[in-house]
């Protein structure tokens, strides 16, 4: 009986597998990511990051005075969490490890022991869950100490404490997590911190953002060696970084506008992506630093460390595309070199937006990802780490049943996944989808602002409801596509 109910079962499966439009490589991602900071909330926490930092200083700068006490409380319900995480049927999640958690006295890398219990019953748990745990290193939260004593990621001193952090996670977590990272969207580190103001300490400087850059190059290939000659790697670990690659379009195809685009993809993406995968900093990004005198300090140690020690593969966050033009005005140097010298932003007239966020809809972003990857980065493996859509007020979209109703999201994944596909079916090694993020979560300045979870979070209980689009995740990742 249970037999022929079990076939018919999957009789009908395969009906709606053949049925599929996107069908997906086997063995394919579905998940979604989080970090540490976001999620876990400061329960225990010896040590504070940058952000704790700001917050406990300056709690005005948070939408609504949120700060990262609580987030999605996930120190304290891990456990449900992974278990709502398994009832949406993701396969595979990112967090991360935090330096601040994990670690007592950064110095000398002595770890908390409260910390590394709590990470083994998360990694077990999620194992346990048949999730594929990926954990990444760094998610901007800097320990405010190595700020405050060292200048941060401006100093080579913090490159090699964090290196001994790695260390420290590799020999504790590698014999059970296979999948590590080294950063995610470093970019962001380089732009909110010491360019465009938008995360503490919010200064102005493009030649300390340059070195900035650098370091964290630096950091990541670093790290990697130190990987791969680890019993993690002999295991079959692999270890990538996470990129933000926001595609540069040029606003016309005047050489003008397309020297202002090539000059934002050379700082923008290809400063991490082609130290990342072919261990080399773009000549002509080095040549125009060079020139403005505004080039990092090196050693040819460390190139040679960067050019040995390439990702073995590489994850792609995108939200939204980038546009260029040719300066109008001409750049005022007075006040130091930035980036900006070479470029305008461009708006273009009439595209899609998400209201919420400010933010292009672009989804044919990702085929373009996807090619470049491809004809220009050895067709690397890569995976697709984040994408999404974050709206404000989802309230409003909550059903009697009190579940919301995100179709919006669903169109917007399908959008995207149908560009994914695109790609592969072309060629490109993509293995892998992750949205983000699983649970709604903190989201440094814009706290809970704009919600991007496939499962709610009600921030005065912390009662967690799967949205529509948590059925929707589910329902895809068993059939491999939609
Ligand atoms: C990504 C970051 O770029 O964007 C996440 O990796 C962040 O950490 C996410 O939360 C969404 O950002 P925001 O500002 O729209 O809430």
């Amino acid at each position: 009986m249970q037999l022929v109910a079990f076939d018919r079962r999957r009789g009908k499966e395969r009906i709606r597998e053949m049925n599929l439009k996107y069908k997906f490589p086997a063995k394919f991602w579905w998940g979604a990511a989080t970090s540490g900071p976001q999620s876990e909330g400061r329960f225990y926490k010896k040590n504070d990051n940058v952000f704790d930092y700001w917050y406990d200083t300056e709690p005005q700068d948070f939408f609504n005075r949120v700060g990262p006490n609580v987030a999605s409380n996930f120190y304290n319900s891990y456990k449900e969490d992974i278990s709502m995480m398994k009832q949406i049927g993701l396969n595979s999640v990112r967090t991360s490890i935090q330096w601040t958690r994990l670690i007592k006295d950064f110095e000398t890398a002595e770890v908390d022991e409260d910390a590394v219990c709590f990470y083994n019953k998360v990694i077990d748990e999620f194992l346990k869950q048949g999730i594929l745990p990926v954990m990444n290193l760094h998610h901007f939260d800097l320990p405010v100490e190595l700020y405050k004593k060292y200048g941060g990621w401006e100093s080579k001193k913090v490159v090699d404490m964090f290196v001994l952090f790695a260390k420290k996670c590799f020999e504790l977590f590698g014999d059970r997590v296979k999948h590590w990272v080294t950063f995610n969207e470093p970019m962001v580190i380089v732009e909110g911190e010491y360019l465009y103001q938008f995360h503490y300490p919010k200064l102005v400087d493009g030649k300390k953002a340059v070195q900035v850059l650098y370091n964290l190059n630096l950091a990541s290939a670093k790290v990697i060696e130190v990987f791969h000659k680890s019993v993690c790697a002999q295991n079959g670990g692999e270890i990538g970084i996470v990129l933000n690659l926001t595609p540069s379009y040029p606003r016309s195809q005047e050489e003008k506008d397309v020297k202002a685009a090539n000059f934002v993809e050379d700082f923008f993406n290809r400063s991490f992506l082609d130290t990342a995968v072919k261990g080399k900093f773009t000549e002509s990004l080095v040549e125009t630093l060079k020139k403005d005198n505004v080039l990092w300090e090196s050693t040819d140690e460390e190139l040679k460390t960067i050019h040995d020690n390439t990702v073995d593969f590489l994850g792609v966050n995108y939200y939204q595309p980038r546009r260029a033009k040719a300066k109008e005005e001409p750049f005022d140097e007075s006040k130091g070199w930035m980036p900006d010298k070479y470029f305008d932003d461009y708006k273009l007239p009439g595209c899609r937006m998400n209201p919420y966020r400010g933010w292009e809809i672009y989804p044919q972003a990702i085929y373009d990802i996807a090619i470049n990857i491809r004809d220009n980065y050895n067709n690397i493996s890569w995976y697709l780490s984040e994408n999404g859509m974050g709206v404000e007020g989802e309230e409003k979209y909550i059903k009697e049943d009190g579940s919301i109703d995100d179709q919006y999201r669903i169109d917007f994944y399908e959008e995207h996944l149908s560009w994914l596909h695109k790609a592969i079916e072309e060629g490109s090694n993509c293995f892998g989808f992750h949205a983000w993020t699983p649970i709604d979560c903190w989201s440094w300045s814009n706290a809970y602002k704009n919600r991007y979870g496939y499962i709610a979070v009600d921030l005065a209980t912390q009662i967690k409801t799967i949205k529509k689009s948590g059925y929707w995740i589910k329902k895809v990742a068993a059939q491999n596509g939609f």
